[in-house]
């Protein structure tokens, strides 16, 4: 029997990817929910086109609402058409996956429905050999998280062959975060809870890693000696779409600063791993968020900048104000740009700023990592030519058009001694061709081997909540300057480029 965390990680042997995870069933609570149709469902059958689905697999969605087994297959199957990464549908594997899926109406709070679901279980167990296992896919809002897990407890779901995956967001502060830890973990073991956070499901994410250690050129210039400062940007184009009333409760550093950024931060800056076991992995990111120093009250006016998109235009399209979007409060505070300064208080980051920028309604669509080297001496060409040289960069691509990229300056053909700036580039798509598996894909199936690698511990949970905790305060202080506008369109409020030439660096303009 596998005991949690306990298989190879998918770092270690690529022949584990192809392995099949053993016999379970996946009961998916708020199974009627966009996440499921849009994502978990089309994930599943990706995974079962690819021949990674256990034999006797089985899914089982847990809801409120009233629906006939049928039904449900049949929603799910419109949501898979839709959405699913291998088109068009192959009727023999979505038959083969829907011979296995399940519904069952209930309620998260009522014993008798979770006896049913115990029952079921066993009966599924029976017919299919799932040996008992089950993985619990929290797929509601928040707020259900905790009274699910005490409902699982009460029935006796919760013994060893049974674990859980948690949806985002995991509280809404440090405090909410350590109570929702305290309150799993009255009813699940912290080696049986996976907290996801879709962005380590990206390919480009994983490969940080990779680049970092699986290359010798790279490694030794990663540290303050030749890194000048570290440029973390998630730009979006969209506004809050229909998540208006969501959206305005949690703002841009709740929804992707504290988690996305952190995860895509702690990759980038931490020690290399002894080994590549989800907890040495997971030791190593604990000890770099660490090691970053929170943003205190006093620091937040210079360390940071927030801003609320006015209306304007995107890529052409003329757009709302945040405030005129529906669902969200008219006077409403909340920030939807989002620029920091963090610092790292180690040995191979001191002095070292590293900037995390995200926003919406930005220019352009692009999530990047940008690493920016000190500048050469100013000796020989710069001296020669009087010209200050450009910096070297390595620039992560997360999305879109997932690659690497490295600037270095070349020579311009010809007499003169002219020195431009050129870049070398690598992209995915055009070395590898297949279009990669999709984050959640990547996620379901290390779940259902019970890899934690790429998921978040309590402890980094928290950690990362510790960080901007002070700071969340500051903002939600109505003494508290409001977020400064920008104009939808525009790379974010001007206290965004003063933050950063405040240290005599500038944004990248991806
Ligand atoms: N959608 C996404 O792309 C996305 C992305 C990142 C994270 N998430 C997270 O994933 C989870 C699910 O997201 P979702 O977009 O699918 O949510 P959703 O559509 O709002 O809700 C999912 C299901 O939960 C149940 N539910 C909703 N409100 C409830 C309430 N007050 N009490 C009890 N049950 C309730 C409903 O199922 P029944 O009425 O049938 O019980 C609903 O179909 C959330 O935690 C969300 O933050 C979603």
């Amino acid at each position: 029997m596998l005991s949690p965390n306990s298989t190879p990680n998918p770092f270690r042997d690529a022949a584990d990817r192809q392995r099949n995870p053993e016999p379970c069933v996946l009961v998916i609570f708020g199974a009627t929910g966009d996440l499921t149709a849009r994502k978990l469902l089309p994930a599943l059958y990706n995974l079962a086109h690819e021949g990674h689905l256990p034999t006797g697999f089985a899914i089982v969605g847990f809801g409120r609402r009233p629906k006939s087994e049928n039904e449900f297959r049949a929603e799910l199957r419109t949501a898979v058409a839709k959405h699913a990464r291998f088109q068009p549908i192959n009727p023999a594997v979505w038959d083969a996956l829907a011979t296995g899926i399940f519904y069952q109406h209930g309620d998260y709070t009522n014993p008798a429905d979770f006896q049913r679901l115990a029952q079921r279980l066993r009966q599924l167990d029976r017919e299919r050999g799932t040996g008992g296992r089950c993985l619990f896919y929290l797929a509601t809002p928040p707020a259900q998280f905790v009274e699910i897990t005490q409902s699982l407890a009460a029935v006796g779901l919760n013994d060893p062959d049974k674990w859980l995956i948690v949806e985002k967001p995991f509280g809404r502060n440090l405090a909410t975060a350590r109570e929702l830890n305290r309150l799993l973990t009255r009813a699940f073991t912290e080696r049986q809870i996976f907290r996801i956070d879709h962005y380590l499901g990206k390919e480009t994410v994983q490969n940080i890693l990779v680049l970092r250690f699986a290359n010798e050129i790279f490694e030794h210039l990663w540290n303050q000696k030749y890194v000048d400062h570290v440029q973390i940007t998630v730009a979006e184009t969209l506004g809050v779409e229909a998540r208006g009333s969501y959206y305005d409760q949690a703002g841009a550093l709740r929804d992707m600063v504290q988690n996305h950024m952190m995860q895509l931060l702690a990759l980038i800056a931490m020690e290399p791993p002894i080994t590549l076991e989800a907890e040495v992995i997971r030791d190593e990111k604990v000890k770099l968020l660490r090691a970053i120093r929170p943003i205190r009250a006093a620091d937040a006016a210079h360390c940071t900048a927030r801003g609320q998109y006015a209306a304007g235009a995107v890529q052409g399209q003329t757009v709302p104000a945040y405030l005129a979007e529906p669902g969200v409060n008219p006077k409403s505070r909340t920030e939807t740009f989002a620029a920091i300064r963090l610092h790292i208080e180690n040995w191979r980051w001191a002095g070292v700023p590293f900037y995390l920028r995200h926003g919406k309604r930005l220019p352009k669509r692009v999530a990047e990592i940008a690493i920016q080297f000190k500048a050469p001496p100013a000796v020989l060409f710069a001296a020669e030519t009087n010209v200050p040289l450009a910096t070297n960069t390595l620039a992560i691509r997360i999305q879109p058009d997932e690659g690497i990229t490295i600037r270095m300056n070349a020579k311009v053909p010809g007499a003169a001694l002219h020195i431009q700036p050129v870049k070398m580039e690598f992209r995915y798509g055009g070395s590898f061709g297949a279009r990669a598996p999709d984050a959640y894909e990547r996620l379901l199936h290390d779940a259902l081997l019970r890899d934690a690698t790429l998921f978040i511990r309590g402890d980094e949970a928290e950690r990362c909540w510790e960080i901007f905790d002070e700071l969340l305060a500051t903002w939600e202080d109505p003494a508290t300057p409001a977020p400064e506008p920008y104009e939808a369109g525009t790379w974010g409020p001007p206290a965004a480029d003063a933050l950063i030439r405040a240290m005599g660096h500038q944004w990248r303009r991806p």
